[in-house]
């Protein structure tokens, strides 16, 4: 993506846009509104949205089930989702000692378990009651387990056959670990980039692309800044929107996966509400 068009896919006025997944099985694209407990699954064939809500909580992030249906970390629960019935099957309660967290980012890693973190309760964006998440993953067997914590803001997860790359957005950092594929198991934490947050915003959601580059959604910035974490270089600044200024994550998608999704949150109330007010859309770039 050296020269990128980005282009507008559809002003959901998402309040806090989160969380791509492009499924591939059915050329769909899944997000979430994690404020408005929304499940979103674009079609881009069709230019159709079909909309599940999830009573009783947000909905911090949403994959795939191998099984079928949906698989969600929503509120303080990991839960199977039927997007046609809205049925709901609780694996696991989590973070429940801060009753006002939630969960936030969520994503499988390359043999399916399902990763997501929580955050405290935000009184202002990106300003939560510090240190309230942790980061888990649901395994296989349906077991738990606690990988990373304490964390301010749970945040994007990439990985490597054997490196994880995991974002706690208040350090500012993007850090990686050794990943062992076999058995889930992280260790050996580094810092491999770092981002100023004046000059590029805060780092959100992130992915990886075939030349383990990484693409980190900047929240506070309208943009995605493509860094290689093995140098903890800037590669690319891609400008998303000069309006959108809360951009939350990203994903490859499209046929060939050559098409990169940005989700959005909505910058009221803290912006004045501007007449071709976009933020909170669904934004789409590509080469
Ligand atoms: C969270 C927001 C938070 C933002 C900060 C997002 O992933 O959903 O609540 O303000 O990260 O970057
Ligand atoms: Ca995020």
């Amino acid at each position: 993506m050296s020269s990128v068009k980005v282009e507008l896919v559809h002003n959901y006025d998402c309040q806090l846009g989160e969380g791509p997944h492009w499924d591939d099985q059915t050329q769909t694209l899944l997000f979430v509104d994690i404020d408005n407990s929304a499940i979103h699954r674009w079609n881009p064939a069709t230019k159709q949205t079909k909309t599940t809500i999830v009573k009783d909580s947000s909905i911090g992030a949403v994959v795939p089930r191998k099984s079928g249906g949906l698989m969600i970390a929503a509120g303080h629960r990991f839960a199977s989702w039927n997007e046609n019935t809205g049925e709901s099957e609780t694996f696991k309660e989590v973070n429940l000692e801060f009753p006002t967290s939630r969960f936030n980012d969520g994503k499988c890693d390359p043999v399916g378990r399902f990763w997501a973190g929580t955050m405290g309760r935000e009184s202002a964006a990106a300003s939560p009651d510090r240190l309230q998440g942790k980061l888990y993953c649901l395994d296989i067997d349906h077991s738990v387990r606690t990988k990373v914590y304490p964390v301010d803001i749970s945040n994007g997860l990439s990985w490597t056959s054997n490196v994880m790359y995991y974002c706690d957005s208040l350090k500012l950092t993007i850090d990686a670990y050794d990943y062992d594929v076999t058995t889930g198991d992280i260790k050996n934490m580094r810092e491999v980039v770092k981002f100023d947050r004046e000059k590029e915003g805060v780092p959100d959601g992130h992915c990886i692309d075939t030349d383990g580059n990484l693409w980190v959604a900047m929240f506070f910035t309208g943009q995605v800044i493509k860094v290689d974490p093995r140098t903890g270089e800037k590669l690319q600044y891609v400008k998303v929107s000069d309006i959108a200024l809360k951009t939350t994550s990203v994903c490859f998608g499209g046929p060939n996966l050559d098409e990169m999704y940005v989700t959005s949150a909505r910058n009221k109330p803290l912006m004045e509400p501007t007449e071709n007010d976009i933020s909170g859309a669904l934004f789409k770039a590509s080469g």
